[in-house]
């Protein structure tokens, strides 16, 4: 694992290429003495060129007590080590590398994104390291400190309202459109039709839990917002072992489940919820039906309250879709047999949600807590 860790980073490629370089090296040759430990260990003190290059290679975590009547084992990708803290740096940075390909996004170019807060902080992140400037768009649902991170790492953040149509004018769909239309020089991210999102899941978290389970996993359980996570691994999965089961978390107020078992676009399928980050009133292009197999509606309620538990029971400081996707494990425990290996994305940190989740006083005034 530690070896696996230091090669798949970009800093070495590969094994093979360290023996070949030093076979090949004079230096290497000259000193005999050299001994082929010492050598690794150095690599392994090597630093990183910037702090985009530590993104992905996350831990993976078995789920012991909060899981104690599921009969599978259950282990979480913890995303927390992330720079900005969430697996969004991961489609955050490929979106820009691509624009940077196609030449939509050009030097001193100003990023804008209607984004929950952890897009933003990925793009925000790379944005500093590649010499851009943000734009957000967010929705008064999100934590105050999500918005406070954002204008932390420097970047503009414009707050709308959540309880209106997409279509309308104030909504951060239609304000985070016309802002990238308004700024000149100005690249939409635009997560949710943007396919390099998925791309992004499909080339290095589904290949990391391929490897981190030895091809043994057989469920895998995401809470699902732009889809970009679950499409992308999942379809990564579905390639290599076509009987794994991809199971999506959605929330009481999202379009998602009933989409996906009728085809109908219900409408009132749609109202507000508390849960950050997953579930939708619109189909992005990145979700790709076609690789999940079922959608469980987890309510918010049940989400922060397992949120809640990671940390008092396990240690592990995660946030409120985490709490969902946990508690949709355990919801769903009669899918999973004693030998099956359940895993289950831990998307962002339990840091965004310590006005709420972690705070009692908010817990009770939304009934939440006794
Ligand atoms: C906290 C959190 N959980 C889950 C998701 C869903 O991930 P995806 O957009 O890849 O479906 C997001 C996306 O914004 C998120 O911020």
């Amino acid at each position: 694992m530690f070896f696996n860790r230091i090669f798949s980073q970009t800093l070495i490629p590969s094994i093979e290429g360290i023996c070949t370089f030093f076979y090949t090296s004079s230096s290497f040759l000259d000193n005999k003495e050299t001994n082929c430990w010492e050598l690794l260990t150095n690599f392994a003190l090597m630093y990183f060129n910037n702090i985009l290059e530590t993104i992905g290679n996350t831990p993976m975590v078995k789920l012991n007590r909060v899981m104690r009547e599921v009969e599978a084992t259950v282990v979480a990708k913890v995303e927390t080590t992330n720079p900005g803290n969430s697996i969004k740096d991961r489609m955050a940075l490929r979106i820009i590398e691509d624009a940077e390909k196609s030449g939509a996004l050009k030097p001193g170019g100003i990023i804008v994104e209607g984004t929950s807060g952890n897009t933003g902080m990925g793009l925000a992140i790379a944005g500093v390291v590649k010499g851009y400037k943000c734009i957000f768009v967010t929705t008064d649902k999100q934590s105050k400190e999500k918005v406070d991170m954002l204008q932390a790492v420097g970047a503009e953040v414009h707050v709308c309202p959540t309880d209106v149509e997409p279509d309308d004018a104030q909504s951060y769909y239609s304000v985070s459109k016309r802002l990238s239309e308004e700024t000149p020089n100005a690249f939409y991210a635009n997560q949710y039709h943007n396919l390099s999102n998925r791309q992004a899941h499909y080339e290095s978290t589904g290949p990391e839990i391929w490897e981190q389970t030895e091809g043994k996993i057989t469920h895998l359980v995401v809470g699902v917002g732009t889809g970009g996570t679950i499409s992308g691994v999942g379809k990564y999965l579905k390639e290599q072992n076509p009987e794994i089961k991809i199971l999506g978390i959605d929330t009481y107020g999202s379009i998602f489940k009933k989409y996906h078992e009728t085809g109908e676009f219900d409408k009132n399928e749609i109202y507000p919820y508390i849960t950050e980050g997953i579930g939708e009133d619109i189909l992005p292009e990145n979700v790709d039906f076609s690789v999940i197999d079922h959608f469980e509606k987890v309510r918010d309620k049940d989400g922060l309250i397992f949120q809640r538990r990671l940390a008092r029971e396990e240690g592990i400081l995660v946030g409120n879709s985490c709490g969902s996707a946990a508690a949709g494990v355990v919801q769903m425990k009669n899918r999973f047999g004693p030998k099956d290996l359940v895993v289950v994305i831990f998307h962002d940190h339990a840091s965004r949600y310590v006005g709420k989740a972690f705070n009692d006083q908010w817990m009770k005034k939304m009934n939440f807590l006794k």
